[in-house]
This record gives structure tokens, sequence and C-alpha cells, in this order.
């Protein structure tokens, strides 16, 4: 039987280089593989520390998938929903709470990280706690095998496993399997200022920029700090200029500005200006893309409507087997 991936994001808004290139290009590349896909926007997660920017998400959602759709991902290979459009999610959700040790969560590495970051007000409810159940909840419901995710995740995929075990060993029933994660090599992607790129630091490329904005922003980034004057030799590969020219030069290129680097051979004003010229030229048709999807939302909206009536139809089914683990099969109908 064929395996099945599955995977989502919170659906925080247009998506930029690290997103693209990290996450999303790995969910693209499985479309050539041999696997059932889900793909979704887990806007109940968003709520989890963000209601009151609740009224963001369908906006967020609708661009989000544009760049998604834009930048590779096919419907007619992968099934792209909205978690919210699939009730049986908030029912396996609350049904697997009701096993869920409160002592599991609250060692789940992010909660104490994210009470750190974010600070009591957004965290200190019962939804945020119970994140990680949410997320196997989403995970097993199709009884996915893989979960392609950042390391970031893997805590909570070990969460999940956890939980697995504990509902098959509670209700005597094999009706879940163990998920594993899926880490593939993503390439290294910092922002503007030199540190990793992300939304909150106000550092990065989005696929929704301009090119004349994506210049702009390339001529002020950070370069190697060594090469103070252009007199000076640099190191390219701890430069955030190289690290992009990886994605967007050939091979040849980058050995050249690596040398050229190394020597003072090349200033960073052409080094960058190279850049910017074969980054605009590769997200070209993804920009064009992008904008068309957006001006035919209604196309948007009915891919993830037909892709959440599929998913759901693997989810009630999963649903019927954990009421009847659950109640035993003589429950009412
Ligand atoms: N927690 C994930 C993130 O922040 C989003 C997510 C929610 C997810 N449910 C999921 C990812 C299920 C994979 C599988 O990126
Ligand atoms: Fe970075 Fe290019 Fe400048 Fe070297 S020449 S420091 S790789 S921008």
């Amino acid at each position: 039987m064929e395996k099945t991936v599955l995977s989502g994001m919170r659906p925080t808004g247009d998506l930029h280089l690290g997103n693209l290139y990290g996450a999303l290009q790995n969910w693209i590349n499985l479309q050539n593989e041999d696997y059932e896909r889900f793909y979704f926007v887990a806007d109940w997660h968003a709520l989890t520390t963000g209601f009151d920017s609740s009224k963001e998400i369908p906006k967020n959602t609708i661009n989000m998938v544009a760049d998604w759709l834009a930048f590779g991902l096919d419907p007619s290979k992968s099934i792209i929903f909205v978690q919210s459009l699939v009730k049986e999610h908030a029912e396996l959700f609350l049904l697997l709470s009701m096993i869920t040790p409160v002592g599991w969560l609250e060692r789940v590495p992010s909660y104490k990280d994210q009470i750190a970051q974010l600070g009591k007000a957004k965290t200190s409810n019962y939804g945020f706690l119970g994140y990680p159940v949410l997320m196997a909840a989403d995970i097993i419901i199709y009884k996915a095998h893989y979960v392609p995710v950042g390391l970031d995740q893997v805590a909570h995929l070990e969460f999940t496993r956890e939980l697995v075990r504990h509902f098959n060993h509670t209700t005597q029933k094999d009706v879940f399997i163990e998920p594993q994660p899926l880490l593939t090599k993503v390439p290294k992607i910092l922002g503007l200022d030199g540190r990793k790129m992300s939304k909150s630091y106000d550092n990065a490329i989005y696929l929704s920029d301009s090119e004349e904005e994506t210049t702009k922003k390339i001529r002020i980034m950070f370069t190697d700090p060594r090469r103070k004057r252009r007199t000076d030799p640099g190191v390219a590969e701890e430069c955030g200029v190289f690290m992009l020219h990886k994605i967007f030069s050939s091979k040849e290129k980058q050995e050249e500005i690596k040398q050229a680097c190394s020597k003072a051979e090349i200033g960073c004003v052409d080094c960058k200006k190279m850049l910017i010229k074969n980054l605009n030229e590769a997200l070209k048709p993804f920009r064009e893309k992008r904008k068309e999807l957006l001006n035919k939302e209604k196309t948007i909206k009915e891919i993830l409507i037909e892709g959440s009536k599929k998913a759901s139809q693997k989810a009630k089914e999963t649903l019927e087997e954990v009421r009847d683990a659950i109640f035993s099969t003589g429950r009412l109908r």
C-alpha cells in the first residue's frame, strides 16, 4: 500500500525564501515520489498564540496558499486543505485530550521556549498547552507514515508517537500508527541582518516582494564582516549573500565567487548585482503565477474546499474506528 505523508503550516501570511526553500521545496519534491500527500493550513494552531489577530487568518490563508501553488504545490498531486474545514480534527483532539497526561505537555520543549519568547499573556491559555495534542490529531487522523518538518518540530513528532502508543495500549486496539519525521537537508538561509531569516526579525525577502523591493533589500544585506574595505578578503561560506548564490547561481559561478571573494578580487556590490539578477530571474515565473492566482481568489478557495472534502473522507473513516475503539461497536449512531 502507498505510504502517506502529511505536513502543515500555520497561516502567518506571505512566505519568505526561508519558508520556500526550507520547508515548501521538500513538500514539492515529495510530489515526484510514490506517496499519498496531505498538506494543510493549520489555522486552529495559529489561534493558540494569536487569538488577538484571528481576523487576519482568512487573508493570511489565501496569501500563503497562493505562495504554495505558485511555487509548485499541485492540487492534482497533493490534497491541499484547511484544518478548520475538517471538524474531525477537533473531535479527535478532544478525545485524545482525555488520555493525555498534562505532565507530558509541560515537558514538550517548545512549551517553555514559547512562554519565554512570547510571554505569559499569549501563552497561558489551555489551547496553547494542548498544541501538541492537536498536532498529533492532525497527523494520525490520516495515519500518516512520514511528516516532513524542520528540526524544531521533532519533539512534537516524538510526543505524537508516545500518544499513539498510549492510545493503542489504553484501548487495546491498533487504530493508529507511529509517524516518523522526514528530515531533509535544508539550505541555510540568513536574513538581511545576518540573523536567521524570519518574519519576526523583519529581515526577510518574500515571494510577494517586487523585483525593486528585492533589489533594495539585497543592496543593504549584511556580507562577511571581514570585508570592511573593498581590499579586505572574505570568506564566502560565512556570507548570507553567498548562501543565496548557492540557491540561485550556477555551481561555476559559486566557485568563481568563492575564489574571488577570498582574494578580494570581487567587491560585494558586484557580487550582490549578480545575485539580484539571478534571484529575480528565478522567482519571476513564481511571482507572476502568484499574482495571477490572487486575481482568482475563488480558484484558491475552490482548491481548498475540494481538498478539505477529500481529507474529510479519510478523517471520517478514522473517527469511526476511534469511536469504536473507545465506546465499542454497540454505540448509538
Ligand atoms: N506545528 C507546525 C509548525 O509550527 C504546524 C503544524 C500543525 C504541523 N500541525 C501539523 C506540521 C501537523 C506537521 C504536521 O510548523
Ligand atoms: Fe559575500 Fe560576495 Fe561580498 Fe564575498 S564578495 S563577502 S560572498 S557579498
